[in-house]
């Protein structure tokens, strides 16, 4: 491993690339809205605080010790945990093929939005446009209208992947993140500036005290934490490999979580004055346009730029405009739990040839999602993977590192280059709080499952997508794990000490 962050900035805008993502701007809304608005905020809160900003420092402080992607890292904290790190390297895999189409179809309605192509039905045209059947067993055939968006994606995605990190992935952000930043500003100022915004921001912010006693909000509240800051994928254990040891990690992961965060409401307050505006020139509640679930920024969205009183284009087209960004930067990260993982364990003759081992099979499987069954696969397999897969990576590190290592061990390399120290009670919530939360929420989703599947969608497809993904994730992680790597691969031997060029 020769690749290093240029600089302490480059890291912290990859990781605030990684973590800002379609979560913020596509999921976060419509979680939010169908968890009560207002009433989903301090779970939320509560979720960042015991497990969100724990977690991240906990993976900073894992990534830039032991100096490997997830299956190197830990197998050198333990022999015996590699596994974990072939779980992620799984689950980021899967997770990557069908962000890669949520990409592409955000670049189409970049284009889209230039005269609001969806006409006065968005809901029927999306279906069409992705040539929906009835089944996600029924593939229905490439929709060849998806494929320069797909290939335009994809490589933007192959130029990360072969040039690494400091020469593709810490480029892309550089760039990423203020065209992020204007496009969700001019969002924004013309959201709230719109007639009856004042209600979509009520609906955000007015709390509902009655629905904390509901445990499903709870359980959204920390599914969410781990999709928006991309924790217990493994991506941040990849990305702070490529750090220093000396560098303060304490810090970095309070920066990140403020950014995303702090972006994530900033961006939530442009698309819920917008949804404001919208539920009042319908005469409908707020609550009734917010709950379209997956098909809000699709469906909902668009409907609501062609109401707009001026200026549809150019929301529409900074709304899918950061949508894209938004995804391109974190859909880099995803790729680098593969790339690096693989590349960790095995022997290579260059960084290119790994890639491209990652890369063609992530080709092959992303076409499923450019059928048309790409939007109820994706569907299915988006909530077993998180729901249940990421849910039980977290649920998992924490164990093994919490209570089958020594925690305090963890404590105290974190702090060892931190201006600020962490106190016990950083050990504490990870070992318990977050711990007892996580189990409770990975347990209720996969017996919810179990017992009353998922949506509308039959058994069958529940049991190829759902279900079947996740055998393929455990399986592949068995077979990964037995392999015979290259000598040393799970020690820190021979492993040279990183600096930044400009240090
Ligand atoms: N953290 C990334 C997102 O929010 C995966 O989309």
């Amino acid at each position: 491993m020769n690749d290093k962050w240029n600089s302490k900035v480059g890291f912290v805008m990859a990781a605030i690339g990684s973590a800002v993502g379609l979560g913020n701007l596509w999921r976060f809304p419509y979680v939010a809205a169908s968890h009560g608005g207002g009433a989903f905020l301090l779970p939320y809160f509560f979720a960042i605080i015991t497990a969100g900003i724990p977690i991240l420092m906990l993976e900073y402080t894992i990534g830039k010790t032991y100096r490997g992607g997830a299956p190197a890292a830990f197998a050198r904290i333990n022999k015996k945990f590699e596994w974990l790190g072939w779980v992620q390297v799984m689950i980021s895999f899967i997770i990557f093929v069908y962000y890669l189409a949520i990409v592409v179809w955000t670049l189409s309605y970049c284009v889209f939005s230039v005269n609001q192509a969806w006409g006065n039905d968005p809901q029927g045209f999306f279906v069409k446009f992705l040539g929906v059947t009835d089944s996600a067993h029924n593939l229905g055939g490439i929709q060849t209208n998806l494929l320069i968006p797909f290939i335009i994606v994809w490589v933007i995605a192959a130029f990360a992947m072969y040039r690494g990190i400091s020469k593709g992935v810490e480029q892309i952000c550089r760039i990423g993140l203020p065209v992020l930043l204007v496009l969700t500003v001019i969002l924004v100022v013309r959201g709230v500036t719109l007639p009856n915004a004042s209600a979509g921001l009520e609906y955000m912010f007015k709390p509902q005290w009655h629905m904390l006693k509901n445990p499903n909000v709870w359980v959204a509240a920390y599914g969410q934490i781990f999709f928006s800051l991309s924790i217990a994928f493994g991506i941040m254990i990849s990305y702070s490999s490529y750090l220093p040891k000396e560098e303060d990690v304490v810090n970095t992961a309070f920066i990140t979580a403020t950014a995303n965060h702090g972006f994530e409401i900033f961006a939530g307050i442009g698309v819920f004055s917008i949804l404001g505006f919208m539920a009042g020139s319908q005469g409908v509640p707020v609550e009734k346009v917010a709950s379209q679930g997956v098909g809000l920024a699709f469906m909902v969205f668009p409907q609501a730029i062609s109401e707009l009183p001026a200026m549809k284009g150019l929301i529409g087209v900074c709304f899918f405009g950061a949508l894209f960004v938004a995804g391109i930067t974190s859909l880099i990260s995803i790729s680098q739990v593969v790339v690096t993982g693989i590349e960790g364990k095995f022997s290579f003759k260059s960084h290119k040839q790994a890639t491209t081992i990652v890369l063609i099979p992530a080709l092959v499987v992303s076409l499923l999602f450019v059928t048309g069954a790409g939007l109820n696969i994706l569907d299915i397999m988006d909530a077993f993977v998180n729901n249940v897969g990421l849910a039980f990576s977290g649920l998992l590190e924490l164990f093994l590192l919490m209570w089958l290592s020594k925690p305090e061990k963890f404590r105290m390399l974190a702090n060892e280059y931190s201006n600020f120290s962490v106190g016990k009670w950083w050990t504490y919530s990870l070992k318990i709080i977050t711990l007892a939360l996580l189990g409770v929420m990975a347990v209720l989703n996969t017996v919810q499952y179990i017992t009353k599947g998922y949506g509308e969608y039959k058994q069958i497809d529940i049991n190829i997508f759902g279900w079947g993904a996740l055998v393929v994730i455990i399986v592949f992680a068995i077979i990964f794990t037995t392999r015979k790597g290259r000598d040393g691969y799970d020690t820190l031997e021979g492993i040279e000490e990183l600096v930044f060029e400009e240090a």
